[in-house]
């Protein structure tokens, strides 16, 4: 007789790092394969009268049977649970890119007359997406500086439904206190969701602290190879089945089952390659704040960061991320992007590679953030006339620290 494989539940104890590795892992019942396969099959077959079609409509896309890999497919749902799994959530939505994930959320929770209180800072596709397409759909924005409470509170209105935040905030690396703004959120009756992608669950588990709904870039750490685009909104299974039933059906951007593949392969890594990251980030961030040529060092984890005290509160570790500023900073950004022979200068983050890249205050005033007054000051009191972004990778710390000072050299 042919024999069938069982998957058996993990055990309810097991701790983050076996969660990340085995929550909803499916053993093939066929073969008994335990990495998982890659199912390309866009439809699967149909059981009449199994349910597929039941009254209750989208709480059942995510469900068996599988009908069109549009709403989700075998791998991509192996994904979503581990992705559940990872933020202690009922339930995840994988999509085709972080920025995706970001405009069906905004495009499920807000309708024409509603307000939206955003981050004024924060990854430049959601300045971008909240500030200039949101209104043409009749959608209220108010940008904000959330580390400012009483500007947040302020800005809430009777119409607002949600608030939209990120930390720490890309690429300024401010920290925001989620526990205080989900209090305020909930007090007005509007949902909160923060962009976990500099943090990863890891390091930060906003659901535990009342966040309604978390938002990864999945390109980034949760990936972590720099070879899969992938994006995740990740809360309670109501909201995911909302946001999968309008943004997952009507928008369209699913997920490849193939990059599902290389991103939970990702995450079978997830913790070691945090915590590498995050050991060597302080150590270059140490290294930077005793070099000549630098004279801001942005970086959770270091007492100078202004936020220190409620990141050492929010965070299990301060992550990957550096910012440093130094004086000249278009020359300089010449120096490593012709000097550096380990840190790659390069756009993006959270890659297995260190990698760095200016982003000139001017530059990201005119194309992005438009910032006046005291939120140009509160930028300008992070990033100075210009920030470099660097993203640490898993390379020998030490060579990471020569490599930045042979290039950040007279
Ligand atoms: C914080 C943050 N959120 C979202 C995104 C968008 O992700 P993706 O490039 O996967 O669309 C990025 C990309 O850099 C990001 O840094």
């Amino acid at each position: 007789m042919q024999k069938t494989f069982v998957t058996h539940p993990l055990p309810s104890t097991a701790g983050p790092e076996t969660r990340a590795l085995d929550a909803g892992l499916v053993i093939d019942p066929a073969t008994g394969a335990i990495a998982p396969n890659i199912s390309m099959s866009v439809n699967n077959t149909l059981i009449p009268g199994d349910g597929a079609f039941s009254a209750d409509g989208v709480e059942d896309l995510a469900a068996l049977p599988y009908l069109y890999a549009r709403w989700t497919n075998p791998t991509v749902r192996q994904l979503e649970q581990r992705l559940a799994a990872l933020e202690g959530a009922e339930d995840a939505l994988a999509s085709a890119t972080g920025m995706d994930a970001i405009a069906g959320m905004l495009l499920t929770l807000l309708k024409a007359g509603d307000h939206l209180v955003v981050s004024d800072v924060c990854y430049a596709g959601a300045v971008e997406l909240t500030q200039r397409v949101l209104p043409d759909f009749g959608i209220e924005v108010t940008p904000v500086n959330m580390a400012r409470l009483d500007q947040v509170e302020a800005a809430i209105r009777p119409n607002t439904r949600l608030l939209h935040c990120e930390s720490p905030v890309n690429p300024i690396l401010r920290i925001v206190d989620l526990e205080a703004l989900t209090t305020l959120a909930h007090r007005h009756g509007a949902l909160i969701s923060v962009d976990s992608t500099f943090a990863t669950p890891v390091a930060t588990r906003p659901l535990r602290l009342g966040i309604d709904l978390v938002i990864h870039s999945l390109t980034k750490f949760i990936n972590g190879h720099g070879d899969a685009l992938g994006g995740a909104v990740i809360g309670r299974r109501e909201l995911v089945a909302k946001i999968r039933g309008r943004a997952g059906v009507y928008l369209g951007a699913a997920l490849s089952a193939q990059s599902a593949w290389l991103i939970m392969r990702g995450i079978d890594t997830l913790y070691p390659r945090m915590r590498m990251a995050s050991e060597t980030a302080m150590a270059v961030a140490r290294f930077l704040e005793t070099h000549s040529a630098v004279e801001r060092v942005l970086y959770p984890g270091l007492p100078s960061h202004p936020q220190h005290s409620l990141a050492k509160r929010q965070m299990e570790i301060f992550g990957g991320m550096i910012g440093f500023r130094t004086p000249g900073s278009k020359a300089i950004a010449e120096r490593l992007a012709d000097r550096l022979r380990v840190v790659h200068y390069a756009f993006s983050l959270g890659h297995q590679r260190s990698l760095v890249v200016l982003l000139d205050t001017d530059e990201m005033m005119a194309s992005t953030y438009r910032l006046t007054g005291d939120q140009l000051a509160d930028y300008r009191a992070y990033a100075g006339d210009g920030l470099f972004r660097l993203s640490i990778g898993l390379e020998t710390p030490a060579d990471i620290i020569a490599d930045l000072d042979q290039a950040l050299a007279p």
